[in-house]
């Protein structure tokens, strides 16, 4: 078998969880909306020998180690060094009792809105022997970010990082864990670039996911809402100026998030450029999830000969952009490929 790395000991075990881009669709997922992320060529991969009643891990990305006894006692959310919440929360969420020992090392950066944490989860839950469904281990470890951050995060990142396979971008609809796997075109490159670190704990991420429920009282669950609807109630003062304007980024993403996907499948990279760039407005204008630096870095990278759209991407506040560019294109960013999703080496 071909190995791509240093050669190791044949009794340690070996787990790889990618990260992922979402390319259209962002703050859906928690109304049960539409996303269209991909997994990418950075991961997190864990090298372990199981062993023992404790999960035991260093890291060569983040600081310090961690050794957490099982079955876990205690809230996961006040392990330190901070990484080792979402080890203990996902050994806590499995209810693990045999232990490991093992080296995480890592390509996807921290605090960049690639799902690091979400790829983090998955390869602790296939080290501890998780068996079950993609949605199983995505819903599984979605609990695990909730109960190590306490943000109300969607299901989108683990989703795509547990059922991610190599050439697709998977589209997803939140509601029914329905996943469709769509081809990366050859000749498209996707391409992210860093813009600034940040975290969404303590940052108005939650905020949005309540501003999105006091929409759906009004106006019922946004993913089968219309911008009619949205417009209605507006009219009606029947909600707040603010709320509508969160319904109105959710429900024109859900759609935009559609013609993305057929755009895509049919080779129209202009059109897919197009409901990107548009995508980054209705986060920015109506959804306020973006800064000026991400606003400045889509403006410059859409502006570029070659390339056919840009937007932020993830949750925001910062993290990182996107874009899709001709084969080649000089962006400044780095070209990412779709990968599988998790999984045993
Ligand atoms: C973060 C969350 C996801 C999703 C995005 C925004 O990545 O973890 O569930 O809500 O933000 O689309």
């Amino acid at each position: 078998m071909p190995s791509d790395g240093p050669p190791r000991d044949a009794s340690r075990a070996r787990v790889r969880a990618p990260g992922r881009v979402n390319l259209i669709g962002d703050h859906t997922d928690y109304t049960g909306g539409l996303v269209f992320p991909m997994a990418i060529d950075r991961a997190t991969t864990i090298e372990f020998e199981p062993v023992g009643h404790t999960v035991e891990l260093s890291s060569d990305a983040a600081g310090g180690d961690v050794c957490i006894p099982l079955p876990v006692d205690g809230d996961p959310a006040t392990v330190e060094p901070p990484w080792g919440r979402y080890v203990a929360a996902m050994a806590s969420e499995l209810g693990a009792t045999s232990g490991l020992r093992g080296r995480i090392t890592s390509d996807i950066p921290a605090g960049a809105g690639l799902s690091s944490s979400a790829a983090l989860e998955c390869a602790v839950a296939l080290a501890l022997g998780f068996d079950g469904t993609a949605v199983e281990l995505a819903q599984a470890a979605q609990r695990a970010e909730h109960a190590a951050t306490g943000v109300p995060t969607g299901i989108m990142d683990q989703l795509c990082i547990s059922a991610a396979t190599a050439g697709h971008a998977v589209l997803i609809d939140c509601h029914t864990l329905d996943v469709q796997y769509v081809p990366v075109p050859d000749d498209l490159d996707v391409v992210v670039q860093f813009v600034a670190h940040r975290t969404l704990v303590g940052s108005a991420y939650a905020d949005r996911v309540a501003e999105c429920a006091r929409a759906e009282q009004a106006l019922g669950p946004l993913r089968s809402a219309s911008v009619d609807d949205v417009a209605d109630v507006a009219a009606r003062a029947a909600l707040d100026p603010m709320a509508v304007r969160r319904a109105r980024h959710v429900v024109t993403e859900n759609a935009r998030v559609m013609a993305f996907a057929e755009a895509i499948a049919a080779g129209d990279h202009v059109d897919a450029g197009r409901l990107m760039t548009a995508s980054h407005r209705s986060l920015r204008d109506d959804f306020d999830t973006s800064t000026p630096a991400m606003d400045a870095a889509v403006e410059r990278a859409a502006a570029t000969p070659g390339v056919f759209g840009a937007r932020m991407t993830g949750g925001g506040f910062g993290g990182c952009i996107v874009a899709i560019a001709e084969p080649g294109t000089p962006t400044g960013g780095w070209r990412v490929r779709p990968v599988r999703g998790v999984h045993r080496l």
